[in-house]
């Protein structure tokens, strides 16, 4: 038996899963249909699903045989989708990649209007970046968890609003760098452009849910230690930190912002 997934994150994520535990495991391909499939969901073997509420609650490592990215796909994409792609794209540059987060403040129109002369060697970057972050640590024992900048709020926000996950982690990614600016880590200026890149890619940067109900979701979050969480923060364009925090810190710091 051999199972291929063909569509988004989603049926990427429940083809690995299935296929991973089917019979102890059968092989498994994904041809990955949305911009945020091909940059981030189709990469790197996690195969996880929500129960119960809880996201990724259940899931595997394994790594797909194969993976198919067609960017003429992303033409049927509905413009929504597209943004919600670009907020892994933008994260995988504020990870490792200054310029093409540069290039892609300089490509705005390009890149709203899906013109894959522009989109295909960025998608292919982005795919890099997470795939060598990947190869050298695939079980999130360390820098992996790297990847997971703007989600740890991302996933709250995604929880309780129901909001996709590319809008759900641009709003995790806006709490992930001020948390980083009021720490003195990224500077104000580094802020402000992540803020004008999203806001241009269409996606947003808050929500009117009150905060200290994404933080109750928060602290259900798997990846918890303790009282505590290993959250990644901004140190600039292209650079991040993991700290461990304490969940006691975010919410003063919700509180007094
Ligand atoms: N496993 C991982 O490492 C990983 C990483 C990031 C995200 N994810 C997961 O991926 C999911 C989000 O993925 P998504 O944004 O692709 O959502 P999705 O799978 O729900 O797809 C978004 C929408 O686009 C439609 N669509 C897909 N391809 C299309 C195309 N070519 N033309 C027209 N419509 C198309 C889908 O039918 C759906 O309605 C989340 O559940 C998230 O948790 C997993």
């Amino acid at each position: 038996s051999f199972v291929v997934g063909i569509g988004g994150g989603v049926v990427c994520d429940i083809a690995g899963f299935v296929a991973s535990t089917y019979m102890r495991g059968v092989e498994f391909g994904f041809v990955a249909t949305s911009l945020l499939a091909q940059v981030d969901a189709s990469v790197g073997g996690k195969n996880g699903v929500d129960l119960d509420g809880y996201k990724n609650i259940v899931g595997t490592f394994n790594q797909p045989k194969f993976v198919i990215c067609e960017t003429s796909m992303l033409k049927t994409l509905p413009a929504v989708e597209l943004s919600n792609g670009f907020a892994e794209m933008v994260k995988h540059c504020l990870i490792a990649d200054a310029a093409d987060f540069a290039f892609m403040e300089n490509n705005i129109e390009k890149l709203m209007q899906c013109d894959v002369e522009v989109i295909t060697p960025l998608l292919a970057k982005s795919v890099r970046i997470k795939a060598s972050v990947v190869t050298a640590d695939e079980h999130e024992k360390g820098d992996r968890k790297k990847l997971n900048l703007g989600h740890t709020w991302g996933h709250a926000v995604e929880r309780i609003s129901g909001l996709p996950h590319g809008q759900s982690v641009s709003i995790g990614l806006e709490f992930a760098a001020r948390l980083s600016t009021e720490k003195g880590l990224l500077e104000k200026r580094d802020y402000m452009r992540l803020m004008n890149l999203l806001r241009e890619l269409q996606l947003p940067i808050c929500t009117s849910i009150n905060p200290l109900r994404i933080f109750e979701a928060l602290t259900k979050d798997k990846k918890k230690v303790d009282n505590s969480v290993d959250f990644i923060l901004m140190k600039g364009i292209g650079n991040v930190v993991i700290e461990r925090l304490e969940l006691n810190e975010i919410k003063s710091f919700l509180v007094s912002h």
